[in-house]
């Protein structure tokens, strides 16, 4: 009986210790993950503004000056005004109010690039992206994809260079002023029914209709969130 005793106290305290060490673990390493987490989002900003490659090899620090020096993250609503005090980085938290963030690249005090945030459904996964636009708040300047779950060498595709460099120079707004978010087609542009337009259109991925068809919905969809704040830039 005291044997017993003596083993479930023990047991009790081992699981009372492996508890706590889990649960410190945890904690510490959520931390760790919101910095990751926050670089990440920092990283894809310069890599699309053309600031930053893999093969920059920057430690932490070269790479947050980068960002503070050349970016200024704001938020807007609906009808395209700023929005103070509310962080850009939470994209979740913007979007369930209808806010979007904005990061602009400033070059001597001007901007000279808008990056948008893009995110939706592809196939198998939420893909998110962001979209750069040059001074005239009107024509592409670089595009990233990230964070997806979508099949390496199908889907996958998007977040490689062959498809990402075609986005530059892509117009959103036509000559008449209407927004018209690029669009990818299937298979490729110079062949498709777009080939008499193909600043608005982008090559498709073999095999992958339903990850592009995915990126067309949440392209047009985000662009309309972004509208009424770029034409104001346009005007300006
Ligand atoms: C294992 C497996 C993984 C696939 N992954 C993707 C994917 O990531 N994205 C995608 O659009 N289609 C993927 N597909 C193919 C789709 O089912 C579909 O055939 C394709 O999107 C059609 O594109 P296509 O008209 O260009 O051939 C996958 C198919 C299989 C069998």
């Amino acid at each position: 009986m005291k044997d017993s005793l003596q083993i479930l106290k023990f047991s009790v305290l081992i699981c009372v210790v492996c508890s706590t060490l889990l649960a410190l673990a945890s904690s510490g390493l959520k931390e760790r993950q919101e910095r990751n987490r926050q670089l990440n989002i920092k990283k894809n900003i310069l890599k699309v503004v053309q600031l930053y490659s893999s093969e920059m090899d920057l430690t932490t620090e070269e790479l947050e000056a980068l960002y503070t020096e050349n970016i200024r993250g704001t938020v807007i609503d609906k009808e395209g005004n700023e929005v103070k005090d509310v962080s850009p980085n939470d994209a979740k938290a913007l979007k369930e109010r209808g806010f979007h963030p904005i990061y602009t690249r400033v070059k001597d005090g001007q901007p000279v690039a808008y990056v948008l945030y893009v995110e939706g459904k592809g196939l198998w996964s939420t893909i998110k992206g962001y979209l750069a636009l040059g001074e005239d708040a009107g024509t592409v300047s670089g595009v990233a994809f990230f964070d997806h779950g979508e099949t390496p060498g199908l889907g996958g595709e998007i977040e490689k260079d062959w498809f990402t460099s075609q986005w530059s120079g892509k117009m959103i707004f036509d000559g008449n002023g209407n927004l018209v978010p690029t669009q990818v087609v299937k298979g490729k542009v110079a062949q498709s029914k777009y080939a008499k337009e193909p600043d608005y259109y982008v090559d498709g991925i073999s095999g992958a209709t339903l990850t592009t068809n995915g990126i067309n919905r949440f392209i047009a969809e985000d662009l309309k969130g972004y509208e009424p704040y770029l034409r104001r830039v346009r005007k300006e």
